[in-house]
C-alpha cells in the first residue's frame, strides 16, 4: 500500500513522456496536436450546403456554417448539437457589410476552404422565359451568385492565405457553360458564367500565392432549388452530389487552379 503514491508518480511521469510522442508532438513543450482544418460554408442551412456541413463534420473539420436566418435553421442546429466544431453564423451574402464584420470576427483564424455555396435561380420558368422576362430579378441573381462569391473571397482572403489548404471553391453550374444544350434561365445562366469568369481571373491572379480556386458543378440535384423539376428529370441524391463535389475539392491543386469541372471531375467548357 505504501508503494502506491510512488507507483502513481511513475505512471504519471511515463505518461507525460510517452503521450507527446504518441501524438507526434515536438519535445520542446509546444502544443503540436494538429488543429483540425477549417471550412466556411455559405447557405449551410439546407440543400447542398447542409450536406456539405454534414460531410465535413464527419471528416472532423471545424465548420463556420453560415445561414441567413440561423434561428430557423433547424436541421443545421440539430447537426451542430452533435458536432461541437460547428459554429453557426448569420450571413446574407448580399449584405457586404455583414460579410466584412464576419471576416473581422474571424481575423487570425486560418480558413482552409472557403466554400461559396449559396445560390438562387430566381424562378427561371416564371421570370426568365423569352418573351416574358422579368428584368427586375436580374440584379438579385447576379448579386447572390456572382458578386457575393467574389466579395467573400476578398473579405476572407487573408484567412485562406494563412491556412494549409488555401482553397476558394464555388459551386457553379453547367447552366453557366457556353456549351448549353437548352434554352431558358437567362439570368441564372449568365450569373454562373459571370461567376466563372470572376473565379478564373482570381485563380490567375493568386496562383503565385498558392491560392487554389475551383468551380464545381454538382449536377442536377434533388434540393429545393430543383423542386419544380421533380418527376420531370432525373435528379441526383444530395448526399452523393455533395460527396462528388468534396472529392473534386480534395483533388484540386495549384496546378489545376481555376478549373471548372463536372461532378465526375471532367473539365466543363466555359
Ligand atoms: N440543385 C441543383 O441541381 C444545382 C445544380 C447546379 C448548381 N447548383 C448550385 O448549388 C448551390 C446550392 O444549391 P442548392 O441546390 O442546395 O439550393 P437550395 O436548396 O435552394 O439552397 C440554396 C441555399 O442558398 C442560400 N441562399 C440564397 N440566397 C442567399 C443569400 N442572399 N444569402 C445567403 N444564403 C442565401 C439559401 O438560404 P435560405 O434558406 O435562407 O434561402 C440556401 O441555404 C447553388 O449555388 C446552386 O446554384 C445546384
Amino acid at each position: 500500500m505504501n508503494r502506491l503514491p510512488g507507483l502513481l508518480l511513475t505512471t504519471i511521469l511515463s505518461l507525460c513522456l510517452i503521450a507527446p510522442l504518441q501524438l507526434g508532438a515536438q519535445t520542446d513543450g509546444a502544443e503540436s496536436v494538429a488543429a483540425p482544418p477549417t471550412i466556411l460554408i455559405t447557405g449551410a442551412n439546407r440543400g447542398l450546403g447542409l450536406e456539405f456541413a454534414r460531410q465535413y463534420a464527419d471528416r472532423g473539420y471545424r465548420i463556420i456554417a453560415t445561414a441567413r436566418r440561423p434561428d430557423s435553421a433547424d436541421e443545421l442546429q440539430a447537426l451542430a448539437a452533435n458536432y461541437p466544431l460547428i459554429a453557426i453564423e448569420a450571413l446574407d451574402v448580399t449584405d457586404f457589410e455583414q460579410i466584412d464584420l464576419l471576416a473581422e470576427k474571424y481575423r487570425g483564424q486560418p480558413i482552409d476552404i472557403l466554400l461559396n455555396n449559396a445560390g438562387i435561380t430566381g424562378d427561371p420558368f416564371k421570370t426568365q422565359v423569352f418573351g416574358k422576362i422579368d428584368y427586375s430579378v436580374y440584379d438579385q441573381i447576379m448579386h447572390v451568385n456572382a458578386l457575393a462569391p467574389l466579395k467573400m473571397a476578398e473579405a476572407f482572403y487573408d484567412h485562406v492565405l494563412s491556412s494549409q489548404q488555401k482553397k476558394i471553391i464555388t459551386v457553379s453550374s453547367s447552366m453557366g457553360s457556353i456549351a448549353t444544350t437548352f434554352g431558358t434561365g437567362y439570368f441564372y445562366r449568365s450569373s454562373k458564367s459571370a461567376l466563372n469568369m470572376m473565379m478564373a481571373t482570381l485563380a490567375k491572379e493568386k496562383r503565385k500565392k498558392g491560392i487554389i480556386v475551383g468551380l464545381v458543378n454538382p449536377g442536377a440535384v434533388a434540393t429545393d432549388m430543383m423542386a419544380a423539376m421533380k418527376g420531370r428529370m432525373e435528379l441526383r441524391d444530395p448526399v452523393v452530389a455533395a460527396a462528388d463535389v468534396i472529392r473534386n475539392i480534395d483533388n484540386l491543386t495549384v496546378e489545376t487552379t481555376g478549373s471548372f469541372v463536372e461532378y465526375d471531375g471532367t473539365p466543363l467548357p466555359w
